[in-house]
């Protein structure tokens, strides 16, 4: 009896196969993407039951306090792809492709893809922007590993985009982004995720698009929703885009318990008996004759 749940046809030693992501999309099947950067949070979303784990270069901002994406590096990368990897066993792990691994040359990105599938245990890799990217996501494509595109609202390329804001709002911008996410599927990208795009043009796209679109503050008409770990758990300090929706509130929760333990180790309540570990008595007389014979 297996314990797989019936609604993937296919399977590979318990991974989601790539190709059941297009099928998820001819059935209306939604995918469900979350970004996770360690082993524990792999794991928990694979226990949860999400499709793909995106290892997100937004760890630079949710994890490690950095004011944008565009300082994290490879090796990062690849050190968290392996910790996502080692604990989420049936979701695709998708390993984001930071700035700077992939822009100047196919032949880099495809080495960098490697790394991270080959050194980090990543399934596919993902990478952001179209333009001369459409030809490195082709390249990796070509080399054997899947890419997943991302267009609209690219973090990496803020400062260009004139920061953190919404894209596509005029007929000219979304024909472009359209444009940009058929250029990817043409690429052989097997999803591309659409980035604070009206709801509108993400429908439109995720229309014209045969490979499903993942969306994240672009409406429910896309074919599956990504948000950021941290964002959703309300374990983060900035505020959260709009898009965000709060699912718990793990701040506050571990706040008080914090705030508790300090309470607690300062009134002498804890430890208590049971966190304690015990010694023989004749052990503890031995010792205590030792010490009186010391004074
Ligand atoms: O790095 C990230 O978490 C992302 C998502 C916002 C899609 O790219």
């Amino acid at each position: 009896m297996s314990d797989k749940p019936p609604r993937y046809a296919s399977w590979t030693h318990g991974k989601l196969p790539l190709p059941e992501l297009l099928e998820m999309k001819r059935r209306g099947d939604k995918i469900v993407m979350v970004t996770a950067y360690d082993a524990p949070s792999g794991r928990l979303a694979d226990e949860a039951g999400v499709d793909l784990i995106l290892v997100g270069d937004s760890s630079g901002m949710v994890m490690h306090g950095r004011e944008s994406t565009v300082s994290v590096s490879l090796d990062e990368m690849v050190f968290m792809t392996q910790w996502v990897s080692r604990g989420a066993k049936r979701p695709l792990v998708v390993a984001d492709m930071p700035f700077g691994s992939y822009e100047s040359s196919d032949e880099d990105a495809v080495r960098n893809a490697v790394r991270l599938v080959k050194e980090g245990g990543a399934d596919v890799v993902k990478l952001e922007g179209a333009g001369a990217m459409v030809s490195r996501a082709r390249a990796i494509v070509d080399a054997g590993i899947g890419v997943m595109g991302h267009v609209g609202l690219t973090p990496q390329s803020a400062t260009m985009l004139g920061g953190f804001k919404a894209q596509g709002r005029s007929a000219e911008r979304a024909r472009r982004l359209l444009e940009e996410a058929l250029a990817l599927e043409a690429a052989g990208c097997f999803a591309v995720v659409l980035e604070a795009v009206p709801s509108a043009v993400a429908a439109a796209i995720s229309r014209e698009l045969t490979v499903p679109t993942i969306g994240i503050g672009a409406g429910a008409a896309c074919d599956g929703q990504v948000l950021v770990w941290h964002d959703m758990l309300g374990y983060y300090e900035g505020r959260a885009p709009r898009f965000v929706k709060r699912y718990a509130d793990l701040g506050v929760e571990i706040t008080g318990a914090l705030g508790r333990f300090v309470e607690e180790v300062r009134s002498g309540t804890f430890p208590e008996e049971q966190h304690t570990y015990a010694m023989p008595e004749d052990e503890l007389a031995a010792f205590e004759a030792e010490l009186a014979e010391r004074r």
